[in-house]
């Protein structure tokens, strides 16, 4: 195995410097592939190796912009997209279907898969990277790095602002990856939710508001959550009305955030019930850039842990 081997499977142990370098990276890449549309000529050198895409868990933005990221970097992907085809169908495990793939000797996987999945293990077993595209609850990091990335590009930098998370905040990987984040990145993190849908144990310094326009005056972003039935053990947790009525953004209840607020999802969004589609009009919603974002954090990503591109 190569010693200097390295996945993403958590942010615990990134550091500021390497992040900052992903956001400066995926704004060159940005500003590149945007003046390359206007020109002709191939976007990369060539192919540089395959990249193993497994999704054991629905997907559309992530895997979309791995895809795109891959292809981007000199990738060719490989994809599994939910196991319907594939031998998984016939009782093959996990685990084993990746090491098959290992066979292959693709370049790096990129996994989503559910939180039984040893994914630590797994990449201890593996000689190349491995990137966690949403490891059930656990944590979502490219998701978290790239909301990174759309904060540092609207406000110039993320460290002291106040970024609230309204919704289900229990069951989102995202709001994982998030504690961690804000560790290194040191921005301070607000929950706004019904009791049902906060953690059992919340770590101090995190603040929570149980009334959402008092939450909206504090924050500086406002990240909005999916209500994750999938995830819930008791389907009846709660009335969607209720919720829509206390929790739901619509354009009335923007006008308490601050002017030059930042309003976020990371999707799928459930319109109707944590947010009104009219606030995509919102000039202060950047929801589509996060998903424009995503590839090119991505592909930042890659260049620097699989092909070992340095920062400055
Ligand atoms: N944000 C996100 O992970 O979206 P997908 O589930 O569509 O990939």
């Amino acid at each position: 195995m190569p010693v200097s081997k390295s996945s993403l499977i958590t942010l615990k142990k990134i550091d500021e410097k390497f992040v900052l370098h992903l956001f400066s990276k995926s704004i060159e890449l940005k500003k590149n592939f945007n003046e390359h549309r206007l020109s002709s000529g191939p976007y990369h050198s060539g192919y540089k190796g395959t990249a193993a895409l497994l999704f054991f868990e629905p997907s559309t933005r992530t895997r979309f912009s791995f895809e795109a990221a891959s292809s981007r970097a000199g990738y060719h992907p490989m994809i599994l997209d939910g196991g319907i085809g594939t031998s998984i169908e016939k009782g093959e495990t996990i685990e084993d279907t990746i090491s098959n793939i290992q066979a292959l000797r693709p370049s790096f996987f990129v996994i989503r898969c559910q939180d039984h999945v040893n994914l630590e293990q797994i990449d201890s077993l593996i000689d190349v990277p491995i990137i966690n595209a949403g490891w059930g609850k656990r944590g979502h990091p490219t998701q978290a790095l790239l909301d990174g990335l759309t904060i540092h590009e609207k406000l110039g930098s993320i460290a002291a602002k106040n970024i609230l998370f309204v919704g289900d905040i229990k069951h989102s990987r995202v709001v994982a990856s998030h504690r961690e984040l804000s560790e290194v990145l040191k921005y301070n993190m607000g929950f706004c939710a019904p009791r049902e849908f906060l953690p059992e144990v919340i770590s101090t310094g995190i603040q929570c508001f149980s009334n959402l326009p008092e939450a909206l005056e504090w924050a500086d972003v406002v990240i909005a959550l999916r209500v994750q039935k999938e995830r819930h053990e008791n389907e009846n947790l709660f009335l969607i009305e209720d919720y829509r009525e206390n929790f739901g953004l619509n354009n009335e209840r923007l006008k308490l955030a601050k002017p030059n607020a930042v309003i976020m999802h990371p999707g799928p969004i459930n319109y109707g019930v944590e947010i009104e589609s009219e606030i995509l009009q919102d000039p202060r919603c950047v929801i589509l850039k996060q998903v424009e974002n995503g590839a090119f954090l991505r592909e930042a990503l890659i260049r620097s842990i699989v092909d070992k591109e340095k920062g400055d």
